[in-house]
């Protein structure tokens, strides 16, 4: 299948919103109980370009297939280096066709330019899918928290997984800005 991988902006809140509602109702994939409105995922869009890539999977016909942005692993100055990551194909996008591999290449390119060290991802323990995923892409497990959180009725876990993508020595600097490697129609002139 063809696709391309770009930016997101504000105007793919309502695609966004649409995609992570059809998990909410469910117990393996996320602890949203309620979707948030599609304000929100605006908000949340640009926001997070400050920081972090957010990018789409997008097919020939325009439709977005999958996303995957990232956000601060913890508020603590020190967590800096760390992101934490979303990563979501939609219900009807193909599966095990290399989709989530083709955003997760994309967007480690670009968090490693800009100085991020390592990738969390913070999965419903019960996600095959999503561990097999991750497992596949080289994370290792560093926590299984049980009982974590409590929806639909029942107690459920998480698991962390890690992922160093950058490297430990050399100079440090503050990661930098999204803007800094990259300019809003996606190129890379810097
Ligand atoms: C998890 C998810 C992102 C994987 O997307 P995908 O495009 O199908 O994944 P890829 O095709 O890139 O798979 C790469 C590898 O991951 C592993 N993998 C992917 N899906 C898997 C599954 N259902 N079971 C076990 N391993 C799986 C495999 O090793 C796979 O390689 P292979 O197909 O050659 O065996 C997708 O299933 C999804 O969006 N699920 C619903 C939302 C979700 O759970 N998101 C993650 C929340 S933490």
């Amino acid at each position: 299948m063809l696709y391309k991988i770009r930016l997101a902006t504000e105007n793919d809140a309502q695609v966004v919103h649409d995609i992570y509602g059809a998990y909410v109702p469910l117990d393996y994939v996320t602890f949203t109980v309620d979707n948030p409105n599609v304000e929100s995922y605006r908000q949340k869009i640009v926001d997070t370009l400050e920081k972090y890539p957010f990018l789409l999977a997008e097919n020939e016909d325009g439709k977005v297939l999958g996303y995957v942005y990232g956000s601060a692993l913890r508020p603590h100055d020190a967590y800096q280096w760390n992101v934490e990551w979303t990563i979501v194909l939609a219900p009807d996008a193909p599966k095990r066709q290399g989709i989530a591999s083709a955003l997760y290449k994309e967007f480690v390119r670009i968090l490693a330019k800009q100085g991020y060290r390592y990738i969390y991802g913070v999965l419903v323990d019960t996600n095959e899918a999503s561990i097999g995923f991750h497992k596949s892409l080289g994370f290792l497990e560093v926590g299984h928290f049980e009982n974590a959180g409590y929806k639909l009725g029942k107690w459920r876990g998480i698991r962390w997984m890690v992922k160093q993508i950058g490297s430990l020595e050399g100079e440090l600097h503050k990661p930098l800005k999204l803007s800094e490697v990259i300019d809003d129609q996606g190129d890379e002139p810097y």
